[in-house]
């Protein structure tokens, strides 16, 4: 969801930045800009659609030149995609330009006032209004860092905001609010940028800016202050991850690429909270003594992390036994809930989401103690909660999650099993088995990646397809849910995912011949009663697809096409029968001719409500 990248240093800007934006496309947009200082003066040049269309303007960069530069990726949230309405921003004298990610949410306020004051706009944009108001405080203080923090005093919303100011040649300044921004310094230049992939080409020292701080970029280095312009000391974090881990190594979209890192995922994530083959929370910082009273747990997340949600519910009441509740955080943030005593776990990948953040600061505000599930470090939701469980998934580059998800299905699985370890709800024995269950896990998608083919072919077989259902009871209908909205994302089919005893009561209207029903069916008991639903809709001429655990015996019923996945214990089926609902998206989508890593309309991280 937009995208900043800034430089200073001895190199042409132009290059610097657009490889950034480069980098941070899987954000989504549909317009970008770069604004770069040349001899005091500032070019500005901007373009709707791909970033091709940007390069090509300025000749890969060679055609503009400069230093000292700011760029962005737009996802349109005020006005239409348009060149007019794509960032950079300036002032009308071009003195002062500026790149904006987030929503000002008073914009049309400041605008007016702005306005009475004899400012003229000409886009549709809250970010013209926010480079207006800069340059309204700038003209009066004749202070960069005053006009950035009047800014900061009357604006409301989310903002990581860069300006450059025609009479600082050598310098780019920067504030955020809620939306995510990073500082990379090196060897002669300094960046900004609003994730690590942008940056990591030239760093790995990055510099977390926290909520309210603005910084000073200098091709030394950077400086942070407070709203009250008094110097900030920070200490830049290591980034352990290479640049390769960023780019598509080898595979034809970062979605492939991170089916296939799921079983790394999964065993980093499982040594990052295990150790000599025990749950240690130590890291995490959760005590025993903490969970040992805790009677209820509230899972709040957005997309796949609340489908995640959904998992962890059930397996944390089977088997620690304390009431969970599951919630999309959009609601929960709203609702007024009741809670007392619970822990709350926020579950997202990017740490960003604007309704999570919003939903752990609502947990707080009402005395909840709060877990967070993130994996990006250093994000918004990681430095706001009590306590962080970082899932080990690397840097997720696709916008339809893959190796998140499943990095959060384990985390679930090892609070799970750790609070029933300290409630004393199963055998000390019995723990020992989930764990050592746990560690088979990698060897067990890898087997079901190696069989990948056959979803390859199915997907042929059913590309024309224009409604899917998913049907599961328990874990089985949790997993589908996820299988359904990958499949949404980014083949654009249209699918729904039932709990297999719902469908009778209306959406089996929807069964017509040749709709594809796909069936869940790895919850041992519950299997023969989704077999019974799945016969229902083949009577009705739904074309029949399972999924189902190695091993089981089918009733007799003509099913042809039935993709096994291997047993394993029934609590962590879902890690499993995940991967053929991955793959059937996937192999889909490319099928459909679809931008598979950017699926039209959908931002990697959604900042905004
Ligand atoms: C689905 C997907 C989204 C995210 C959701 C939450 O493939 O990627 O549904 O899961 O936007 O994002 P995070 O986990 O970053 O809070």
């Amino acid at each position: 969801m937009c995208g900043i990248v800034g430089y200073i240093g001895k190199e042409q800007a132009t290059p610097i930045l657009l490889d950034g934006l480069k980098k941070l496309e899987y954000r989504g947009y549909d317009s970008a800009g770069i604004a770069v200082m040349n001899g005091g003066e500032i070019n500005i040049v901007k373009a709707k659609g791909r970033l091709k269309v940007l390069c090509q303007m300025t000749d890969d960069g060679a055609a503009v030149k400069g230093a000292c530069g700011i760029g962005h990726t737009r996802w349109a949230t005020h006005g239409e995609p348009s060149e007019t309405n794509a960032h950079p921003h300036c002032n009308d004298e071009k003195t002062i330009a500026a790149v904006h990610n987030g929503i000002i949410e008073n914009y049309a306020e400041l605008k007016a006032k702005l306005i009475r004051r004899g400012y003229t706009f000409y886009s549709q944009t809250d970010t013209e209004v926010a480079t207006k108001l800069v340059d309204y405080y700038y003209k009066k203080y004749n202070d960069p860092l005053r006009a950035i923090s009047e800014f900061a005093l009357r604006v409301r919303g989310s903002y990581a905001l860069a300006v450059m100011y025609c009479e600082y040649p050598e310098t780019v300044f920067a504030i955020r609010k809620d939306s995510p921004m990073i500082i990379g310094t090196a060897k002669g230049g300094a960046f900004l940028a609003s994730d690590v992939p942008a940056i990591l080409k030239y760093t790995k020292s990055v510099y977390y800016v926290d909520n309210l701080e603005i910084v000073r970029l200098k091709s030394d280095g950077a400086t942070f202050f407070n709203l009250d312009r008094e110097e900030v000391e920070k200490v830049p974090v290591e980034i352990t991850w290479d640049a390769e881990a960023a780019e598509k190594g080898g595979f034809e979209h970062f979605m492939l690429k991170e089916i296939h890192e799921q079983p790394k995922v999964i065993a980093d994530t499982l040594n990052y909270a295990v150790k000599n083959g025990k749950i240690d929370f130590s890291e995490i910082g959760l005590e025993n003594k903490f969970l040992k009273k805790l009677n209820g747990v509230i899972i709040v997340g957005c997309g796949s992390a609340y489908h995640a949600g959904v998992v962890m519910q059930y397996v944390i009441e089977d088997i620690a036994r304390v009431p969970v509740r599951v919630e999309l955080a959009s609601e929960f943030r709203y609702r007024n809930p009741v809670a007392s005593g619970e822990l709350v776990i926020v579950i997202s990948q990017s740490g960003e989401t604007a309704d999570s953040l919003a939903a752990l600061r609502e947990a707080k505000k009402k005395g909840l103690k709060t877990l967070a599930v993130v994996n990006v470090l250093g994000s918004s939701i990681a430095r706001e909660a009590d306590y962080v469980f970082y899932t080990k998934a690397g840097p997720e580059i696709s916008v339809a999650t893959t190796k998140a998800y499943t990095a959060q299905l384990i985390a679930g699985y090892l609070f799970a099993i750790k609070l029933a370890e300290v409630k004393k709800t199963v055998d000390a024995a019995v723990i020992s088995a989930l764990v050592t269950e746990l560690k088979t896990l990698p060897e067990k998608v890898e087997r079901l990646l190696a069989d990948k083919e056959k979803i390859q072919k199915f997907a042929a077989e059913t590309v024309d397809k224009n409604n899917v259902f998913f049907i599961g009871r328990g874990i089985d209908y949790a997993v589908g849910i996820e299988g359904s909205l990958k499949l949404k994302e980014i083949s654009y089919i249209h699918s729904e995912a039932y709990a297999a005893g719902e469908l009778k009561h209306g959406t089996i209207s929807l069964i017509e011949k040749g709709t594809l029903v796909l069936g869940v069916l790895t919850q041992g008991a519950l299997i023969e009663k989704t077999v019974s639903n799945l016969v229902e809709t083949q009577s009705r001429g739904a074309l029949i697809a399972t999924v189902v655990t190695q091993g089981v015996r089918l009733p007799e019923t003509g099913f042809e096409r039935v993709f096994y996945v291997p047993e394993t214990d029934s609590h962590f089926t879902a890690s499993l029968a995940v991967i053929p609902l991955q793959l059937l998206a996937y192999y889909l989508s490319v099928l459909r001719g679809n931008d598979v890593d950017k699926p039209r309309n959908l931002a990697k991280s959604v900042t905004v409500e």
